[in-house]
């Protein structure tokens, strides 16, 4: 096995946890960013866009961006929650620097076909945000799954209730066939959902114990979004409001590759139901027994699901990662 860091294509709708996550990446040793991969979702498709080159900008990295799938494959879009992210996906940012930095012409779903053929074998993608560019890359290359190392995504719930319905989570509501395909692609998929993201509370204060450290605007920027975000969740959720903090939701997806042993995992088949009162629902087939029923074929294949987690442990090596020497000058533009 290489001791080289590990290929990302972090595929990401911009955003709040979103941002979290990225830093974490840019900051582990263990983790190379080789692209980012944006789609519609907490804000509209070209903020996201936008958002990803202005955050590894702030960071000091130049690394290919694309815009990817403004609405889901078949569901009619909804408005993006700019109650939880802000109207900007940044928690309203004051005002943002000229930066440098353009976007890759290629489509997101294009990208990482690209990437999976120049380097078999090598690229993880790490899903954050709804799963239409991962689908659409499936139907642009069905070789996909031979193709890449694995596949993490944020999304889904199994035992525990979902976030924007009874059963649904939000990445997997926003586009349920792509989801749905996804699951049944055959490539080897981990998914981090809401049994373990909400395990871990993170309080404002680390974000801000950060920032304090860093003196750099990328985690200044980073603990104004967690602020707004984090007020939200203060407001809507008493255990959260209790430490005045947020969930973490995607920069598990990150600590699930870095630190696996903090996860206890099941594997299972996971389909979405993609339409009626249980539309966007993540159900996982838990007991090892043969299902004759239409879509859980021995066939199907399985999912390592995320069942539970090492909070403290994981909230230690989040702040841990954040608080490393990691960043660049920032990449501003030259205003003549
Ligand atoms: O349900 C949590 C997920 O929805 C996270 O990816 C968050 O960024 C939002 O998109
Ligand atoms: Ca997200």
């Amino acid at each position: 096995m290489s001791t080289l860091p590990r290929k990302i294509i972090f595929d990401t709708d911009p955003g709040v946890d979103d941002a979290m996550a990225l830093y974490y990446a840019l900051a582990h040793p263990d983790l190379d960013v080789v692209g980012i991969t944006t789609t519609f979702g907490n804000v509209y498709v070209e903020q996201a866009a936008t958002n990803a080159l202005y955050l590894s900008a702030l960071a000091g990295r130049q690394i290919p961006v694309t815009v990817g799938m403004s609405q889901p494959l078949v569901k009619k879009p909804e408005t993006p929650p700019d109650y939880i992210h802000g109207a900007d996906g940044l928690g309203n940012l004051p005002q943002r620097l000229a930066t440098q930095g353009e976007l890759d012409p290629r489509s997101s779903a294009q990208f990482i076909v690209d990437m999976a053929r120049q380097f078999p074998g090598e690229i993880t993608l790490v899903a954050v945000g709804p799963l239409g560019n991962l689908a659409t890359a499936l139907q642009l290359a069905p070789e996909l799954p031979k193709l890449v190392r694995e596949v993490v995504l944020m999304g889904g719930a199994v035992l525990e209730s979902g976030n924007v319905s009874p059963v649904a989570e939000a990445n997997i509501w926003n586009d349920p066939h792509a989801a749905d395909a996804v699951f049944t692609a055959g490539w080897p998929l981990t998914m981090v959902g809401l049994d373990v993201t909400h395990q871990v509370i993170l309080p404002l204060s680390l974000f801000r114990q950060i920032a304090e450290h860093h003196q750099h605007l990328a985690t200044d920027t980073l603990c104004h979004a967690v602020a707004f975000y984090s007020a939200f969740y203060s407001a809507h959720d008493a255990v959260v409001g209790q430490i005045n903090g947020c969930y973490g939701h995607d920069v598990l997806a990150f600590v699930v590759l870095t630190d696996p042993e903090l996860f206890t995992l099941q594997s299972g088949r996971v389909r979405v139901a993609v339409d009626g009162l249980a539309q966007g629902q993540t159900i996982m087939q838990r007991k090892a027994v043969s299902y004759p029923q239409h879509g859980w074929h021995d066939d199907i294949p399985h999912t390592q699901v995320c069942m539970r987690v090492q909070a403290e442990a994981c909230k230690a090596v989040i702040e841990a990662t954040l608080m490393r020497d990691w960043m660049e000058k920032p990449l501003l533009a030259l205003i003549l």
